[in-house]
């Protein structure tokens, strides 16, 4: 499947979960068992030469397109989770969302000094979660160069705001 038939099978749900949102949706697209395949092919093909170390997924959407990912690069995968969900030692990080204000955290051994992280989501709308998830890994001495996701929504600027902070976005397709 090409990235306009991966894109079709995502659905846009109205004024959810706040009047005014166009949700992207991107469980129609992890049902449909050849897009879903296809997308992380794509995503593996665009990744596989930069050779990173272990790919970080952001909970909950950056888990079903990073772990799988991580398994066709044939590296680990590093959950990054909302509050108190992790067992053992975190360090945390709140940051603000398109609709809201939340927390992150990471286990302190889940990441080693230099090692290169590839940061994973489903979804880059103002960047704050990527930029949350960044500054966790590099908190730990954790290399951060690229971040890819399935959908780009432009017009909140979250590529520019990555940018700046030195992160690379890729992303398959776009909502404007
Ligand atoms: C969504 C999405 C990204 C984030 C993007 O997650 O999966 O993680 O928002 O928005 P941003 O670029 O403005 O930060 P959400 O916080 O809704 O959590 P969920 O994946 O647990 O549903
Ligand atoms: N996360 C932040 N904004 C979103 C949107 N418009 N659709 C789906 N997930 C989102």
């Amino acid at each position: 499947m090409n990235l306009d038939q991966i894109k079709a099978t995502i659905t846009t749900v109205p004024d959810y979960p706040k009047p005014g949102i166009q949700f992207r949706d991107v469980t129609t697209l992890m049902q449909h068992d050849a897009a879903f395949k296809a997308c992380i092919h794509h995503l593996a093909a665009r990744f596989d030469d930069l050779k990173v170390d272990k790919v970080a997924g952001t909970e909950a959407r950056g888990f079903v397109f990073g772990a799988p990912l991580a398994m066709a690069l044939s590296v680990g995968f590093v959950p990054i989770r909302k509050a108190n969900k992790l067992p053992r030692a975190v360090i945390r990080q709140e940051y603000e969302l398109e609709y809201g204000k939340d927390m992150l955290e990471l286990h302190r051994d889940a990441v080693q000094p230099g090692d290169r992280i590839l940061l994973i989501d489903d979804l880059l709308a103002t960047g704050g979660t990527m930029l949350a998830t960044a500054a966790l890994v590099r908190q730990l001495g954790g290399v951060v160069e690229d971040a890819g996701f399935v959908v780009d929504l432009p017009a909140l600027g979250g590529r520019a705001r990555l940018q700046e902070a030195g992160i690379r976005c890729h992303t398959l397709c776009q909502f404007e």
